[in-house]
């Protein structure tokens, strides 16, 4: 086997998005597109010391969701880390490692950094998606500054250096030889176990199972499956069959593993049925994102951050309490009530997970969340799905509460935030960025203006300046706040990979417990309309309603 220099060209659109670059398959699978990114990657981190070497020795770890194209491009990343200096390779077994635990093997591992083969929750197999991530040796998703210079590169890279030797075994467990560097096959689960022992009751969560707690858990034929079965129904002794569709599938056995109201409506009909079980869950295509669901109840990902903020000090490992919480911009300010009567900070960052890795390494915060089904602490820099469950359980065992009355006893103590998320997707891209700019042209003449009882107090287009490094990221969102505290905000996704998604984002406070109990979207219809006269986004797009309201 020998290292060899091929000629590369040039794929227009290498730029990484919220999380990664995700394309369809079909990209993907074009000759030398995932090897002309690769090398712009290593080339740029080779780059980071004087020497031009910085990988030369160095650990990487890999894995991926399992969806369609995961082994092949394990192959190919493999064969490319020989040729750029690396020493060693982690690899999860299979290929497979979920997100959160990718962050947990680089952290355990003290590894250089890690590849994360992901489109998370978008559609897999043939025609779906496929995706790759890469985080830093803090764990955690590399920086807009990283990703931006590694796209730069894709536009000018014209070789790209690989080893020719055969395919290695992705099954078999131990130390396999390429080239100079050894592959480790290691157990998918373990480090990111070990991790989730430290900080919960591992006692009192087998007693609870001991004792008949009922749950489902939906891996959504994902890669959360091998970890939920192993801790779960292994290790805390839930029945077999708590976990359900726990084999990670390349195409998700046909689910969309996006673990909300609408992608889930299994486990929804489940938790709604007679004999439901008391706690449900489901996971998405990597395993970092989770929804909560109690019986014939959900729990909106915003309320979820801020019970768990609420609650930390009855979970092992927050003990000690919170150093602070984050949450992105878009997401409910339900936490940002709790961190007040906390007396902590709570950070308002752009949306994406990136942004709470600085806030987390300097030790400013230790829970941090987003709307988009996704919480997490500094245990790892990810979101991560299956914490989320075992702090639910741990919720419920340690209070002897259900999810209902833990978040009904929320709303009475703090408030309820009405949230909504209405997304209107695969708009023409076109069509899409006119409705952004004339929003950003309107927006001076918004504050004043009044909405029926309301009128806008602040309307911007959102900026934020990191408190760590002082970086600073504009254009993250337009927000409208009115003087009752209720918003409504606009952005385009930044994960789709047809033509554009605009996500608009509802939410008003009511400190009546009298009236938290109306159906959210009519509590929020107002708003709903605002946004509508605001942007016109029927007329524009000819969508008369969104294509996902969760
Ligand atoms: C979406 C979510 C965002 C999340 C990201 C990755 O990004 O909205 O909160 O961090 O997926 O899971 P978007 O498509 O909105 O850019
Ligand atoms: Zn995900």
């Amino acid at each position: 086997m020998t290292i060899q220099t091929l000629l590369s060209q040039p794929f227009a659109g290498q730029r990484p998005g919220t999380s990664g670059l995700r394309k369809k398959v079909t990209a993907f699978t074009q000759p030398l597109y995932l090897e002309n990114f690769v090398q712009a990657l290593f080339d740029e981190l080779n780059a980071s010391t004087a020497d031009g070497q910085a990988l030369t020795g160095q650990t990487l770890v890999l894995g991926g969701d399992g969806r369609f194209f995961n082994r092949t491009a394990v192959q190919i990343i493999l064969k490319l880390a020989a040729a750029n200096g690396f020493a060693r390779v982690l690899l999860g077994q299979g290929g497979i490692l979920s997100t959160p635990a990718v962050s947990a093997v680089i952290r355990r591992h003290q590894a250089f950094g890690g590849i994360v083969l992901s489109a998370s929750h978008n559609p897999g197999g043939p025609d779906g998606d496929f995706g790759i991530k890469y985080n830093a040796g803090n764990g955690g998703p590399a920086t807009e500054t990283l990703t931006e210079a590694v796209y730069l590169r894709t536009q000018s890279l014209c070789q790209l250096r690989i080893s020719d030797a055969p395919d290695l075994s992705l099954d078999l467990m131990g130390v396999q030889p390429l080239e100079q560097m050894q592959v480790e096959v290691i157990d998918s689960v373990a480090d990111y176990a070990a991790v989730m022992r430290e900080l919960f009751d591992f006692d009192m969560l087998r007693g609870m199972f001991a004792k008949g707690f009922s749950a489902r858990v939906d891996a959504m034929n994902a890669v959360g499956g091998p970890y939920a079965k192993a801790i779960l129904e292994g290790e805390l002794g839930a029945p077999s069959g708590t976990v359900v569709n726990a084999t990670p599938l390349e195409d998700f056995g046909g689910l969309h593993p996006d673990p909300n109201p609408v992608n889930a409506e299994d486990l929804i009909a489940c938790m709604s049925a007679p004999g439901a079980p008391e706690f449900g869950a489901a996971m998405d295509g990597d395993a970092d994102r989770n929804m909560v669901v109690g019986r014939n109840f959900v729990v909106t990902p915003s309320d979820s951050l801020a019970l768990m903020t609420a609650y930390a000090r009855l979970i092992p490992g927050y003990s000690a309490g919170l150093s602070g919480v984050a949450r992105s911009m878009p997401t409910s300010c339900a936490a940002d009530r709790v961190a007040k009567a906390l007396g902590i900070d709570c950070f308002e960052t752009p949306t994406g997970w990136k942004f709470f890795g600085n806030l987390l390494d300097a030790g400013r915060i230790t829970l941090c969340g987003e709307e988009s089904y996704g919480t997490g602490s500094n245990h790892v820099r990810e979101k991560d799905g299956l914490w989320a469950v075992l702090f639910w359980l741990s919720l419920q065992g340690a209070t002897g509460r259900s999810v209902e009355e833990l978040v009904r006893d929320h709303w009475q103590t703090y408030g309820r935030n009405y949230y909504s998320r209405h997304d209107y997707e695969a708009i023409a891209v076109d069509v899409a960025n006119a409705l952004m700019s004339d929003l950003r042209s309107a927006l001076p003449g918004l504050p004043g203006q009044r909405f029926g009882a309301r009128s806008v107090v602040l309307a911007d287009d959102f900026a934020y300046t990191d408190p760590v490094d002082a970086s600073v990221s504009k254009k993250q969102g337009i927000r409208l706040i009115f003087d009752d505290g209720a918003r409504v905000i606009f952005r385009l996704s930044g994960t789709g990979t047809e033509g554009a998604t605009l996500r608009v984002y509802l939410e008003r406070y009511e400190a009546d417990p009298a009236l938290q109990d109306v159906p959210v979207q009519q509590a929020l219809a107002e708003l709903v309309a605002v946004a509508e006269q605001v942007a016109g986004i029927h007329a524009r797009t000819g969508m008369a309603a969104p294509t996902v309201a969760t």
